[in-house]
């Protein structure tokens, strides 16, 4: 029996008893008993809902609010990407908690429009959701950019990227400002096939470009000395304040958290239940994780098949994409295998954080389910779901409801821990979805309070995209 499970077991067993003894009346017996469970599984997990406020202490200073500020301009400037239509916000997008508005990403020569309406070649993957991201130690579908040390606040290890950068980023002092180097250079993200040049060649172009922008030199200047003595604008600095206006967006205040800071009405009795199937009887955190290095995150940001439906733009379509697909039929992900390339890692993926995830509009990594509960209830009976699995019904766009890649050699390798099903009556899945849903969601993620994050104007001068707010 693992560890943590054992723990459990003998938490849940004394809890009552404990509970008995001190209980006031038999009327509130019950929620003292529901209360006591979870606060007693919360700890047994190392569960503190305070990690929020370790993030200053982390970074070894105060955030900066200018940085803040001028990170927040170039998230939203379609200057930093050579294609001219695209820039991070189209993609992480505010109406969204910072994911995507669509179940896999549009990049390059979009509409211009973020929201259900945006059109236009899709890449290979979903956007993930940015807020809280300084507390991951490992970034992408396939965590193929990591912290070496598991802590992405630490860099003493080395941060880990695929060539060409591989460990040249290692100096910068968070995995944030590291990560910041690649978006500019992803041609179907945002750089475009016109250009020439490596990535090198594409940053000091980007620089070119923010250095012929008074507006942006003053305020960088304001920040950086040297920049206001005359030296150029270059992408550690870009970096670094695109990072800060990321550590801007922890929300890290959800039920979850301010119960188990001893605001006990703070969760409805469901979402407590729902807790304690998640953290019992499902197991749901024997992958999504919260202790230690997983920063209360949801994650244990390893990489598991979990038998994900297979699903890909279809060629001839519109919308058709900009990436080739893995396989035979270019239809397939292989995930980690990509970066290992080595073939036991195929169809593998990094256990998705689940903080806010109520405010995406789909689900897994190539959003083939658009509801919540439908992502949890794939989770219950992998083999029979996919089965099951119609994107027409799973209500996906349209240009990806073509047949599926290829499920035999995705089931084959399974999960261990997802082969047998879990059994949860309708009651039980309820409280579980809703726990997902609400228990984890800050009120900070939701769109009309991320809102005001969208610039009316932007220091290039170019006009912002249009984002269509619910
Ligand atoms: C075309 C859409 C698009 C644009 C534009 C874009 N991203 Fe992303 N971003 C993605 C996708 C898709 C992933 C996941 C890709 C994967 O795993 O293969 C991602 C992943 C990330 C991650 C890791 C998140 C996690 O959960 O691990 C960070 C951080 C990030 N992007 C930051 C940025 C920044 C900063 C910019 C702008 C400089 C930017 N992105 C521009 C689509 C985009
Ligand atoms: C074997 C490890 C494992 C277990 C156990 C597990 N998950 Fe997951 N979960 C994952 C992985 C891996 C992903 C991402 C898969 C992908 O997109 O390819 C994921 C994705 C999700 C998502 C979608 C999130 C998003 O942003 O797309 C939800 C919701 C979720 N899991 C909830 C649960 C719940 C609830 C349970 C318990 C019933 C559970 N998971 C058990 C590994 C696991």
């Amino acid at each position: 029996m693992r560890l943590h499970k054992l723990r459990l077991l003998i938490i849940l067993s004394i809890a009552p008893i404990v509970v008995f003894l001190v209980a006031p009346s038999l009327s509130s017996a019950s929620h003292t008993t529901l209360d006591q469970q979870l606060s007693s599984t919360l700890q047994a997990f190392g569960f503190t809902g305070r990690i929020e406020s370790t993030l200053q202490e982390r970074l070894g200073r105060n955030l900066d609010n200018r940085k803040i500020e001028l990170g927040r301009l170039l998230w939203f400037d379609t200057i930093g990407g050579l294609n001219n239509d695209n820039t991070c916000g189209g993609c992480h997008s505010p109406t969204n908690a910072f994911g995507d508005t669509q179940s896999i990403a549009i990049g390059i020569n979009n509409n211009l429009t973020v929201g259900p309406h945006r059109s236009g070649p899709r890449n290979q993957r979903r956007t993930p959701i940015i807020i809280n991201a300084a507390f991951y130690p490992s970034l992408m579908w396939n965590s193929r950019f990591a912290s070496l040390s598991r802590n992405p606040f630490d860099n003493t290890s080395g941060f880990a990227f695929p060539p060409p950068e591989q460990l040249t980023l290692s100096y910068l002092p968070h995995l944030l400002d590291a990560q910041a180097f690649i978006p500019p250079t992803e041609r179907v993200e945002v750089a475009g096939f016109t250009f020439p040049g490596d990535n090198y060649a594409i940053r000091a172009e980007v620089l070119n470009r923010l250095n012929a922008v008074p507006e942006y030199r003053k305020l960088f200047g304001k920040i950086f000395p040297d920049v206001k003595n005359g030296a150029p604008i270059n992408f550690d600095m870009f970096g670094e304040v695109i990072a800060e206006f990321e550590f801007s967006l922890v929300f890290t205040n959800a039920p979850i958290d301010q119960f188990a800071r001893g605001q006990k009405n703070a969760m409805s009795e469901s979402q407590k239940k729902g807790a304690l199937l998640f953290f019992g009887r499902a197991d749901c955190v024997a992958c999504h994780r919260v202790s230690g290095q997983s920063n209360e995150m949801f994650s244990d940001f390893s990489q598991h098949v979990i038998g994900v439906p297979q699903i890909a733009p279809q060629p001839g379509n519109p919308s058709a994409g900009n990436v080739t697909f893995d396989g035979p039929g270019q239809n397939e992900d292989f995930g980690l295998e990509q970066v290992t390339r080595n073939s036991n890692d195929r169809y593998m993926f990094r256990t998705s954080p689940l903080r806010n995830a109520a405010m995406q509009p789909a689900f897994f990594h190539n959003g083939s389910f658009t509801r919540i509960e439908d992502a949890i209830r794939y989770h219950l009976n992998v083999s029979s779901s996919v089965n099951a699995y119609n994107p027409t019904s799973a209500s996906v766009a349209l240009d990806l409801r073509g047949p599926l890649g290829p499920m035999a050699p995705v089931l084959a390798r399974l999960d261990p821990l997802l082969v047998d099903p879990i059994q949860l009556t309708d009651e039980e899945f309820a409280e579980l979805v809703d726990f997902v849903e609400n228990g984890l969601l800050d009120e900070r993620a939701r769109p009309e309070n991320l809102r005001k994050l969208v610039p009316k104007s932007v220091p290039s001068g170019r006009p912002v995209l249009t984002f269509e707010f619910p």
